[in-house]
C-alpha cells in the first residue's frame, strides 16, 4: 500500500479563478498526472460556467478532462461554488467579487477539503494559486503539504514578497513615497517604483483596498508553502530564482504549455473562440498584426480608439481580440462607429471577441503582437518568435515590461515617457515593430529568447530537470510524512 502511494500522490488543485491562472494550473495539472500523481483539478462553478457556455468544452464527454482520462491520465474533475451567483458579473462588480474571494471563498474550500480527506482517496498535497489567502491555514488543518503555484515571473513573485522590506525603505505605504531605483530585494539588482506592479507603484495612492488586502495575507501565507512552482524559466531570471530558493523550495518549471502547444485536449477558454486560420491563410508571411489584451485587464475608451486609429494609419494586418467587458461590460461595443466595417471591407482586420492564441501566434503570417503584457501572452510570444510592442494596463504587466523590453530586448514600448496614448504614435510603433531595422534587430533578440525557452524544456534542460527534481523532492516528504 505504502508502494502504491508513492507511486500516485493525490493532490487537490485549486486554480485561481481567472483565466490567465486557469490556463497554466490545466497544464501544469496534466504534466503531474502525466508524472505519476492523482490530481482533482478545482474551478469554481463560475469559470466551468464560462468554458461550457464557450463551447470549447466540445472536445470531449463530460468535464474537461474527459480526453486526458481516455489517454490514462487520473485527472478528476470538480467544481465548487465562489460564493456569487452565475449571473453575478464579476467583472463589473470587481471590489464585491474579491472581497467575496477574501472572506466567503475559503469556508467553500475548506468545505471540500474536508469532505474529500474524510473519503478514502487518500489526499495528501494541496496546491494553490499563490494569490490565495488561505493554503497554508487549510493545509495545516488537514495535514497536507503544501504547493504554492505562481503563474507570473519570479521578479514579481518576490516584490510581492518583501513588501515589508519596500514599506520599511519607504518605497510604499507611506505618504509620500521615494521615488528612486529600488536595490535591496534579494536576487533583484535593480528595478525602478514606476516598474512595479499597479498596486505598489508611487501612483497608486489607496494601499487599502481589496486588491491590497489580497495581496498582503497571500504574500505572507506562501512564506509557509513546502514548495514553490514557477511558471518562468531559470536561466531568464537566474539571480532572483536562486535568491528564492534559499529562503524557500523553489523550482522555476516554465514556459508551462499544452503538450502540443496548440492541440490542448483540455477546453480552458472562457469566451467563445472565433476561427481566424482561413482569413490569416490568405495573409503574406510576417505581415499580420495581433492585438490582445488579455482576460482581465480594462482599457479606457480614449485609449481604444487611439488604437484603433492608429491601426488604420498604419496600414498594417491586423487581428484585434476585442473582450465585450475590454472597457468595461457595460459597454460592450467600445470601438469607433464604421471601425470594424471599414477593417473588414479594406480585408485588412479582423476583430473578434476571442481565438485560439496560441493558434494565432504559431501561423507565419503573424509578425508582431500590441499586448497588455500578461505573463502568457508574453511566454506564448517568445515561443512562436514575434515580437511584442508593449502596452501594460494593470497588475504584474508593468513588470513583465520591464523584462520585455529593458532586459530581453524582445519587445518596444507603445508609449514612451507617459502613458498616454496617440493615433500617429501608435501607427509609428506599429511600424518600427514590423518593418526595418528595429524589427530586424528584435527578430534576432527574441530568437535567441526562444532558444532559452526550448532548451529550458528539452531533456536535461532547466525546467525539465526542475520538475523532476520538484516530483523526487514531493514524494520524499510526503513518505516521511506518512511514517
Ligand atoms: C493576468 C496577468 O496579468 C498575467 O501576468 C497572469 O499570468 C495571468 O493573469 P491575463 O490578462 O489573463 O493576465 O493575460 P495573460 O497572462 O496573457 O493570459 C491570457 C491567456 O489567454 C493566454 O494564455 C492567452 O493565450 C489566452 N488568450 C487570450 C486566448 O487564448 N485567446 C485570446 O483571444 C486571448
Amino acid at each position: 500500500m505504502v508502494d502504491e502511494d508513492r507511486k500516485r500522490p493525490h493532490a487537490i488543485f485549486f486554480p485561481y479563478p481567472l483565466q490567465g491562472h486557469v490556463i497554466p494550473a490545466v497544464h501544469f495539472a496534466t504534466k503531474l498526472a502525466s508524472a505519476g500523481f492523482t490530481i482533482t483539478f478545482v474551478n469554481t462553478h463560475f469559470v466551468h460556467h464560462q468554458i461550457s457556455k464557450s463551447g470549447a468544452d466540445g472536445r470531449g464527454g463530460d468535464d474537461i478532462f474527459t480526453a486526458s482520462r481516455k489517454a490514462g491520465l487520473d485527472i478528476r474533475y470538480e467544481t465548487i461554488s465562489d460564493g456569487f451567483p452565475l449571473g453575478f458579473d464579476r467583472s463589473l462588480n470587481h471590489d464585491q467579487f474579491w472581497e467575496g474571494a477574501l472572506h466567503v471563498l475559503p469556508a467553500h474550500v475548506e468545505e471540500f477539503v474536508e469532505r474529500k480527506v474524510s473519503s478514502k482517496e487518500k489526499v495528501s498535497v494541496l496546491i494553490a494559486d499563490t494569490f490565495f489567502v488561505w493554503p497554508s491555514t487549510v493545509a495545516k488543518k488537514y495535514n497536507l503539504l503544501y504547493v504554492s503555484f505562481w503563474t507570473e515571473p519570479a521578479l514579481v513573485l518576490t516584490i510581492y514578497y518583501h513588501l515589508h522590506l519596500l514599506r520599511s525603505h519607504g518605497h510604499f505605504g507611506s505618504q509620500d513615497n521615494r521615488t528612486d531605483t529600488i536595490d535591496y530585494i534579494p536576487g533583484v539588482r535593480a528595478v525602478e517604483p514606476t516598474d512595479l506592479m499597479s498596486y505598489l507603484q508611487p501612483s497608486c495612492k489607496d494601499t487599502s483596498s481589496i486588491c491590497h488586502r489580497i495581496i498582503d495575507k497571500a504574500f505572507d501565507d506562501v512564506k509557509r508553502a513546502d514548495f514553490i512552482i514557477i511558471n518562468t524559466v531559470r536561466e531568464l531570471e537566474e539571480e532572483t530564482i536562486s535568491a528564492l530558493h534559499q529562503t524557500q523550495p523553489t523550482y522555476a518549471i516554465g514556459p508551462i504549455f499544452p503538450t502540443g502547444f496548440i492541440d490542448s485536449p483540455v477546453a480552458t477558454s472562457m469566451w467563445p473562440e472565433s476561427n481566424c486560420t482561413q482569413w490569416l491563410d490568405s495573409k503574406p508571411p510576417g505581415s499580420v498584426l495581433y492585438v490582445s489584451f488579455g482576460s482581465y485587464a480594462h482599457a479606457s475608451k480614449p485609449a481604444i480608439h487611439e488604437i484603433a486609429r492608429g491601426l488604420l494609419q498604419s496600414g498594417v494586418n491586423f487581428i484585434w481580440v476585442v473582450r465585450p467587458d475590454i472597457v468595461s461590460s457595460d459597454d460592450p461595443d467600445p470601438l469607433p462607429v464604421g471601425f470594424e466595417q471599414k477593417a473588414r471591407e479594406e480585408g485588412r482586420g479582423l476583430v473578434v471577441v476571442w481565438c485560439s492564441q496560441n493558434k494565432v501566434l504559431s501561423h507565419c503570417a503573424v509578425g508582431g503582437f500590441l499586448t497588455h503584457c500578461g505573463w502568457n501572452s508574453i511566454l506564448e510570444s517568445i515561443w512562436c518568435g514575434v515580437p511584442l510592442l508593449c502596452f501594460p494596463l494593470y497588475t504584474d504587466q508593468f513588470t513583465n515590461r520591464k523584462l520585455t523590453v529593458d532586459d530581453w530586448k524582445v519587445g518596444i514600448n507603445l508609449c514612451d515617457g507617459d502613458w498616454v496614448i496617440r493615433g500617429e504614435e501608435v501607427s509609428k510603433k506599429i511600424d518600427r515593430l514590423m518593418r526595418g531595422e528595429t524589427a530586424e534587430d528584435l527578430r534576432v533578440k527574441i530568437k535567441k529568447v526562444k532558444k532559452v525557452l526550448e532548451d529550458a524544456w528539452a531533456a536535461g534542460g532547466s525546467s525539465e530537470t526542475g520538475f523532476r527534481q520538484f516530483v523526487e523532492d514531493i514524494e520524499v516528504k510526503i513518505n516521511q510524512k506518512s511514517k
